[in-house]
C-alpha cells in the first residue's frame, strides 16, 4: 500500500547555521516518536550536505529542492541530480510551481530532470497544480491532467511507481487559504484516476499523493483523513520544528 508522507520544503529560507539547527530540532523531535507517515525535509542545495550528517536517515529523509536538466557540463551555477545525490539525499521536489512560473519550466524541461533524477536514485516529489484563474474559470482538472501526462506519461510503469506526486494548488501556496478537504479530496482521487488510465489500478493506488498550500497543524488532521490525501508538502509550517511536528502528527 502507498505510503503517507510529510515533507517540508524549506525554499529559500534559513542560512546554513539556521538550517543545520532546524534539521536538528526536527530530527530531536523525531527521536521521541514513531510517526505515522515518513518524514522528509527538503533543503537549500547549500545545506544538503552538512544536514545530512546531522540527522538519523532512518528517520528522517532528505530532499532537494529542485535539480538541473543537465547531467553535467557549462552549466554555471547549476546543481545536478548526481551532484544532489551525492550529498546523501535521497529525493528532490520537482515542478514546484514557483520553478514553472519564475524559471520557466516547462513541461518538456521537467521531463529531462524526472528522468535525470530516476537515473540517479533520487525520488522525484513532483508538483502539480492549477492557479486561481483555472480554478475559477474551472479548466483546473485538465490543466493538471495536462501537467501529469506531460511530463510523466512516457515513464515506464516501474520508473512511475518510484515517484511521489504533490497536488499544490498555485492560488493557496503561502496564501494562507487553503484548499478545503473537499477539494483537495476531489483532485486527488481525479489524480489517482488518471494515473490508472494510464499504469493501471495497481499502480495507482501505490502512488502517494500529497497536497500542499497553507497546510498546517490546525488543518491537516482534516485533509490528511481524506482517503486520497497521503500527506503533505510543507512550506512555511516547516521552518518551526514544533508547527511541522503538528503536521507530522497530524495522521490518525
Ligand atoms: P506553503 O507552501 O505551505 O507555505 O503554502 C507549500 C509549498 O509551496 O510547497
Amino acid at each position: 500500500m502507498r505510503k503517507n508522507i510529510v515533507a517540508g520544503n524549506w525554499k529559500m529560507n534559513t542560512t546554513l547555521p539556521e538550517g543545520v539547527a532546524l534539521a536538528k530540532a526536527v530530527n530531536a523531535a523525531l527521536c521521541g516518536v514513531t510517526p505515522k507517515c515518513d518524514v522528509i525535509i527538503a533543503v537549500p542545495f547549500t545545506h544538503l550536505a552538512p544536514v545530512n550528517d546531522v540527522i538519523d536517515n532512518s528517520k528522517l529523509g532528505l530532499g532537494a529542492e529542485n535539480c538541473a536538466d543537465h547531467r553535467s557540463g557549462a552549466y554555471t551555477g547549476e546543481v545536478s541530480a548526481p551532484m544532489v545525490a551525492s550529498t546523501g539525499a535521497k529525493y528532490v521536489i520537482l515542478g514546484h510551481s514557483e520553478r514553472r512560473q519564475y524559471y520557466g519550466e516547462t513541461s518538456e524541461i521537467l521531463k529531462e530532470k524526472v528522468n535525470l533524477a530516476l537515473e540517479n536514485g533520487l525520488t522525484p516529489i513532483f508538483c502539480i497544480g492549477e492557479v486561481l484563474e483555472e480554478r475559477e474559470n474551472g479548466t483546473f482538472f485538465d490543466v493538471v491532467k495536462a501537467q501529469i501526462e506531460e511530463a510523466l506519461f512516457d515513464l515506464s510503469a516501474e520508473d512511475f511507481s518510484k515517484l511521489i506526486l504533490a497536488y499544490e494548488p498555485v492560488w493557496a501556496i503561502g496564501t494562507g487559504k487553503t484548499a478545503t478537504d473537499d477539494q483537495a479530496e476531489e483532485m486527488h482521487a481525479y489524480i489517482r484516476g488518471v494515473i490508472e488510465g494510464k499504469y493501471g489500478n495497481e499502480v495507482a493506488e501505490n502512488t502517494s499523493i500529497l497536497y500542499g498550500g497553507s497546510c498546517k497543524p490546525s488543518n491537516a488532521k482534516a485533509l490528511f483523513a481524506k482517503p486520497n490525501v497521503d500527506g503533505g508538502l510543507i512550506g512555511g509550517a516547516s521552518l518551526d520544528a514544533e508547527s511541522f511536528m503538528g503536521i507530522v502528527t497530524a495522521f490518525e
